[in-house]
């Protein structure tokens, strides 16, 4: 009796180390090293999205086998065709490059389940496809030979994958729980959980060095999935050993673990304020697309102007976060022309601005914006970016700053901008601005403080 007992007992701390190992304990650190090792990518503000599959055949949206509910089969088509014959991925980074941008996520694998990739554990990937070459190992030395930190995007859905069950964001969704019961038969989740972790263990091995991947997405709740389905920990904890360096978003489901995400991605939106949990403002990136969706759409004409695009990322900066700017090439292989035009204006704008945005954030609670502007400051530099979003008419007023600035000057000609006090109102400036808006589409002033 009593050495079944003991017996128990050893059997239960055994139980016990073995969870302890194999589950949770993704890698601890403190504030203050969590923001060393995210520091490039606070200060790099600016990175590209891109979303390329086999999606960019029927060009109309990266989800368009959900909207279409079309099947394994009806979808394999574009498998069939799948070969942009015009893709310069050196051609790709050297844009990414002018526009300003210092680090790049290429979808690996999307919803539909297609692997850009040359994974060992599935047949669904581009080396099977006319193009016949491994699409993320072009894309990772072509970005890295520029410069940039490379990524990956890494769907969690799976619409191809005979083991994926089907839920409510699957082509084959169903209308009552029977019916899901009966076409989910036999499939094994145990294996999918297994398949992914082999693939992020590919991604994460075979292409050098990865300094972000980002998981998308969770949608717990019925005919959902969430972190038991994917086993995020374990995902995490496997990605953090291969990469200790790597950054990692927050769509895993695990808002509420310790280390469980490095930085949260408010999608297509404009936040309203530097987003906080707990009452800790914490690190951030939009991500954004051109004209709404992700993936090539032809049809689609309603794209954002270089103007609003600058806006989203000044806005990020002053806000404190990143802004991830989305491109979806077409399936021969290129950015489309609206895409490259956009990103031209944008690198222009940053070749001569480019200093209000890098190593920048949000300005000291001490300064306001006037109206029609948005501050960002460099800590490093102590200088202060007002960017003129509508040009003044010769003038502009300061309030309260007259006891803090030392010297101003347009950032992109380093012009001196001369101002003056008055009596009434000692502590505003008064700014003398030329009448003519200077050839730039979002002037910016650089201030010097005391
Ligand atoms: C969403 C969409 C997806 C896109 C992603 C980008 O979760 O499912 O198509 O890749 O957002 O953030």
């Amino acid at each position: 009796m009593k050495t079944k007992s003991l017996f128990t007992v050893l059997l239960l701390f055994i139980t016990m180390f073995i969870t302890q190992f194999s589950l949770a304990q993704l890698p601890k650190e403190t504030d203050a090293q969590k923001a060393e090792r995210l520091k490039w990518w606070t200060d790099a503000r600016f990175g590209m999205f891109i979303h390329w599959g086999l999606y960019a055949l029927p060009a109309r949206h990266e989800w368009v086998k959900n909207a279409e509910r079309m099947t394994n089969e009806q979808y394999e088509k574009y498998f069939d065709l799948f070969n942009p014959d015009m893709w310069d991925p050196h051609e790709w980074a050297k844009m990414a490059k002018a526009a300003g941008m210092k680090y790049v996520v290429l979808t690996a694998k999307h919803h539909e389940g297609f692997c850009m990739f040359d994974s060992k554990y599935t047949d669904y990937k581009v080396t099977n496809t006319p193009y016949g070459k491994d699409i993320v190992k072009e894309y990772v030395e072509a970005f890295r030979e520029e410069g940039l930190k490379v990524g990956f995007y890494y769907s969690l859905l799976d619409w191809h994958h005979p083991d994926y069950t089907i839920d409510r964001n699957h082509p084959q969704r169903q209308t009552s729980d029977t019916a899901y019961d009966r076409l989910n038969k036999g499939r094994d989740m145990n294996r999918y959980r297994e398949y992914i972790k082999n693939q992020v263990r590919e991604l994460l091995t075979n292409y050098g060095e990865i300094s972000i991947i980002w998981f998308d997405f969770s949608f717990p709740g019925k005919h959902g999935k969430g972190h038991d389905d994917w086993d995020s920990q374990n995902l995490l904890k496997l990605a953090r050993s291969l990469q200790p360096g790597i950054i990692v978003d927050d769509r895993l489901d695990l808002e509420d673990v310790e280390g469980g995400w490095d930085f949260t991605t408010p999608e297509q939106v404009q936040v309203s304020k530097w987003p906080e949990v707990n009452g800790k403002r914490v690190p951030w990136e939009t991500c954004q697309t051109f004209s709404g969706s992700w993936g090539y759409y032809r049809d689609e004409n309603t794209w954002k102007s270089p103007a609003q695009l600058l806006e989203l990322l000044i806005e990020s900066v002053s806000k404190g976060g990143n802004l991830l700017l989305n491109v979806g090439p077409t399936a021969r292989g290129v950015f489309d022309y609206r895409a490259q035009d956009r990103l031209r204006a944008i690198g222009e704008w940053m070749k001569f601005n480019n200093r209000s945005i890098y190593g920048c954030s949000e300005a000291p609670a001490e300064f306001t914006a006037p109206a029609n502007t948005l501050l960002t400051y460099n800590p490093l530099s102590r200088r202060l970016y007002i960017h003129l979003l509508a040009y003044p008419m010769g003038s502009l007023t300061l309030p309260n700053m007259a006891d803090k600035v030392k010297y101003i000057q347009f950032l992109h000609d380093a012009s001196e901008i001369r101002f003056k006090t008055l009596e009434e109102a000692k502590n505003d400036l008064i700014l003398t601005l030329p009448i003519l808006k200077p050839p730039v589409e979002i002037p910016v002033l650089e201030v010097f403080l005391k």
